[in-house]
């Protein structure tokens, strides 16, 4: 702990949106570009000990020797479950003995409650403690009712001092933490305000410093901000060892987390969830949930066979398109936008489809993001569909990528598209070349389309 006599203060200037630091204002941050985003930060310097951050690399960087690789005792990574098959899928397979997790999202999206859900489930096998900074003691056990979790067993503290809480967890020693949020946190050694991207930074690395030094578990609660980066932004997703994000939409009861970075398993594994009365609800199936209601025979809405992370999702992609009356609009929702105006290029160039007088909506149903190249033809599906008012057979999936020549390329996890879309029930799948890993059968037809032109004909039933 820092000793206040040896403590001064000294005035720097911290970018809001990637925490970079500098002596003198500037308008423009010099490492991230982005402007007016510095702030006048006080921060106390302790001259024996040099703050957080840098004592967190002294212990990250231990002093080593030359191995040869053979001689290196290899361990296997210890992984405690989390109750939730969703989450341990996104997580890799559960919790590692010293990872910190960031877990971001909007506000009201569920962060609260899949973590009190996870510490409740722990809690049955190890020591687990949840740690409030938004919510009393009483909301978070009336919410834990709520959720019909077992009360007896959840410890709680409703505490935002980092320093309190921290010897705290010191003296009860759980295995698993979760730090709800990290906004919320307040560190004596930092003079400006919890939420700050000082406040955040150094909390965070503290923490990060503490689970590794004690092999903990912590969970670290991060809400988003309007820009959509995790506020005390970038900074933090350098320091933990893996970042989940909640992805959804306002209205839906669906809720997906994505692995964005993870040390410890593949990046961009989802988990898929139902917020329902009683939490969060793992789905075994989500082609059924995110197809389900779907109003597939209107024109513009066409069926993606995705793969997120390791797993075939079939999804709705939704186009809308419409005389504009200015300038063209284009707007997207969970598809991107550089790639939608690259799609309406090839469209114009190899369908003659000129959409330069029309608005263009594109839509994917549930709340997820794909950013496949694979979407790329049921976009353009989509998109030629509303444009011409011929509905695209509600037993057709498709997927591909499309090059600027407006070739249909093939794209990875051609059999495992198929064969999720022959699970559900689909017959026709339009797509580029599947190699030999999936055939055509009675029930379903493979038609292999080549060129964009090609599965247009072929749509319009040529
Ligand atoms: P919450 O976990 O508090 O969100 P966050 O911590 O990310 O801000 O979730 C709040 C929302 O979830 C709120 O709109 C109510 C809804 N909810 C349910 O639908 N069912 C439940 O069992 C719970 C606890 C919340
Ligand atoms: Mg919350």
């Amino acid at each position: 702990m820092a000793n206040l006599a040896n403590k001064s203060t000294k005035t720097v200037y911290v970018c809001r949106e990637c925490g970079e630091s500098t002596p003198k204002w500037q308008g423009q941050c010099p490492s991230c570009s982005a402007w007016n985003t510095l702030e006048e930060t006080a921060v106390a310097t302790n001259t024996s000990s040099g703050g957080f951050a840098q004592k967190n690399r002294a212990v990250t960087s231990k002093s080593g020797k030359i191995l040869k690789l053979s001689d290196v005792r290899m361990e296997d990574v210890t992984r405690w479950p989390t109750g939730s098959t969703e989450m341990d899928r996104a997580l890799g397979g559960g919790l590692v003995p010293g990872a910190v997790i960031l877990i971001g999202g909007d506000p009201g999206i569920g962060k609260s409650t899949l973590t009190l859900q996870v510490i409740a489930a722990i809690s049955e096998n190890r020591p687990a403690l949840y740690v409030t900074g938004e919510e009393s003691s009483a909301q978070v056990a009336s919410r834990a009712q709520r959720l019909d979790l077992p009360l007896e067993s959840i410890h709680v503290l409703a505490e935002t001092g980092l320093e309190t809480i921290l010897s705290h967890v010191g003296q009860a020693k759980p295995q698993v933490v979760v730090i709800d949020s990290i906004q919320t946190l307040y560190s004596e050694q930092f003079n400006s305000a919890p939420g700050s991207v000082v406040q955040v930074r150094e909390c965070a690395a503290e923490l990060v410093r503490y689970a590794k030094a004690n092999g903990v578990s912590i969970l670290i609660v991060g809400h988003v901000t309007k820009e959509g980066s995790i506020a005390g932004p970038r900074v933090l997703e350098h320091l933990v060892d893996t970042v989940i994000y909640f992805e959804g939409e306002a209205g839906s009861n669906i809720r997906i987390i994505r692995a964005l970075k993870n040390r410890f398993g593949a990046a961009n594994e989802i988990g898929v969830f139902s917020m329902t009365e009683n939490g969060l609800r793992g789905v075994a199936n989500p082609s059924v949930l995110f197809l389900h209601n779907s109003q597939q025979q209107a024109s513009g809405n066409v069926v993606f066979a995705a793969i997120e992370g390791s797993r075939p999702l079939l999804v709705q992609i939704q186009a809308l398109v419409d005389r504009t009356a200015g300038n063209p609009r284009r707007v997207c929702n969970g598809v991107d936008s550089q790639r939608l105006a690259m799609l309406l290029a090839v469209m114009n160039r190899h369908l003659g489809s000129n959409l330069g007088g029309f608005d263009v909506f594109v839509n994917v149903v549930g709340g997820l993001t794909v950013d496949e190249p694979a979407a790329d033809l049921p976009i353009i599906a989509a998109i030629w569909s509303s444009l011409t008012g011929k509905v695209v057979p509600s037993n057709t999936v498709l997927f591909g990528e499309v090059g600027l020549g407006g070739e249909v390329r093939p794209v990875v996890g051609g059999a495992i598209r198929v064969a999720e879309a022959e699970k559900l029930g689909f017959n026709r799948v339009v797509c580029g070349d599947v190699g030999r890993g999936a055939r055509s059968k009675a029930e379903l037809a493979i038609e292999v389309v080549n060129r964009v032109d090609r599965a247009v004909e072929f749509l319009r039933g040529d």
